[in-house]
């Protein structure tokens, strides 16, 4: 297994010595980070303070967007012919070779096998044929540490991670050390999203046909209603910190089958109501992000696992460049005492040097640094940290009524 504790052995000598670089970088030990778990083929080059020397990223959306969903098979065979290209490309620009490398950080766990294969197996060439350590990452744990790039944000801190495959409610204790009180027991939000815009077939909107899913709702919920639709928050009445977002679609496609109805028009036609659907699915899921991160700040405070100096909230994933969202988050954590801190967009959504950040803190701390001729094994399944979610459903807390006033 990967996450072996390793030992200080002859190879650590790579990440202690590397060759000094002429200009910025020169007394850092610097990393290369490698993304594929999903449909972005991304790398970055990174030293050791976090500056980003040069970074590359290859996405798949466009493809995906004209097939209706990312097909396996299709985004492993794009990242088989980018990856090179990609990892070259981040070199290239952080004029930086392979031989001044301290290590390699590729992520490996979770994600979909066929992507996840093919950065583990790029980067176990690369790192026998340099002869550098290398760093396996877990793409959440990645999401949850990026904030610590751009600003000191000292642990313990709570994370709502929200993306196209996942969300979950962390407290992150440590590089490597997580308390998982909640996760989607069924899809993530920005597939839910997504599923709900290629059910208004929001790639015939002509302000929307570049936009992935999550873009197009929010796009469409500004000039939108959201009152003219009523949908549930989802498991009102479990008072725990998990969530659930399949029955919101299903809401939400008996409503669009209705309108359709309604309107006379076939499946695949663009409603006069799609506008409002928008806002008020948009709504409905960010008040049940908003419920779940509530109780969780509760179950933290009641249970002393965040500081009482400065606690924080931070809000990362692709769904997370939702303004909406972060607008009702910001009102949870602000009643409740709590900082909230959302990276820029261009960090929230996956890349290349979240990748390598994480194998920065990693490297820096000695944490999962394997010789290069160690096998690794990718997972497309893999919890966060340790699961509490049991604890949290056992605590049972029942939330104060919050009053959001938010404009879209
Ligand atoms: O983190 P990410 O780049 O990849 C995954 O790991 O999934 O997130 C992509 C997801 C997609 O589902 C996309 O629809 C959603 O994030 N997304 C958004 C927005 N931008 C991207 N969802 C809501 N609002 C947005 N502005
Ligand atoms: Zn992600």
């Amino acid at each position: 297994m990967f996450l072996t504790k390793v030992k200080i052995l002859p190879w650590r000598k790579h990440v202690f010595g590397s060759t000094p670089l002429p200009g910025k970088a020169s007394f850092s030990r610097l990393v290369l980070g490698i993304e594929t778990s999903c449909d972005d083929t991304g790398a970055a080059v990174l030293d050791e303070t976090g500056a980003i020397l040069g970074e590359s990223l290859h996405s798949q959306k466009e493809v995906h967007l004209r097939t209706g969903g990312i097909i396996p098979t299709v985004a492993q065979q794009l990242h088989r012919d980018h990856i090179e290209a990609v990892v070259q490309e981040a070199l290239e620009r952080s004029c930086v070779t392979p031989a001044q490398l301290s290590a390699v950080a590729t992520t490996v766990k979770p994600g979909l096998a066929l992507s996840l294969a093919i950065g583990l197996e790029f980067s176990q060439r690369f790192v026998r044929q340099h002869n550098k350590p290398f760093i396996p990452i877990h793409h959440m744990e990645a999401h949850a540490l990026t904030v610590r790039m751009l600003q000191p944000v000292s642990f313990p801190f709570l994370v709502l991670l929200v993306s196209g495959g996942h969300s979950l409610l962390a407290v992150a204790r440590g590089v490597d050390d997580f308390l998982l009180l909640g996760h989607s027991l069924d899809e993530a939000p920005g597939d839910t999203l997504d599923k709900v815009a290629r059910r208004l077939s929001l790639i015939k909107h002509p302000r929307c046909s570049t936009l992935s899913g999550g873009q197009a709702i929010e796009l469409l919920a500004k000039d939108g209603d959201r009152k003219m639709f009523h949908f549930k928050t989802p498991m009102g009445q479990t008072y725990d910190c998990c969530f659930s977002f399949a029955g919101l679609r299903n809401q939400v496609t008996m409503t669009i089958q209705k309108k359709e109805a309604e309107e006379g028009v076939e499946q695949g036609t663009l409603l006069r109501c799609v506008n409002d659907v928008a806002a008020a699915t948009q709504h409905t899921v960010a008040c049940h992000l908003a419920k779940r991160t509530h109780r969780a700040i509760l179950f933290c405070k009641t249970n002393n696992l965040l500081p009482s100096n400065d606690p924080t909230l931070v809000l990362s994933g692709g769904v997370a460049s939702n303004q909406y969202i972060r607008k009702v988050l910001t009102i949870i954590a602000e009643t409740s005492g709590l900082r909230l801190i959302c990276p820029p967009s261009k960090f929230c959504t996956d890349n290349g040097v979240m990748i390598a950040w994480n194998g920065v803190e990693r490297l820096r701390e000695g944490k999962g640094i394997l010789p290069p001729d160690v096998d690794v094994c990718y997972e497309p399944k893999a919890p966060l940290g340790v699961d509490v979610t049991a604890e949290v459903r056992a605590a049972a807390i029942k939330l104060p009524p919050i009053r959001m006033k938010i404009t879209n």
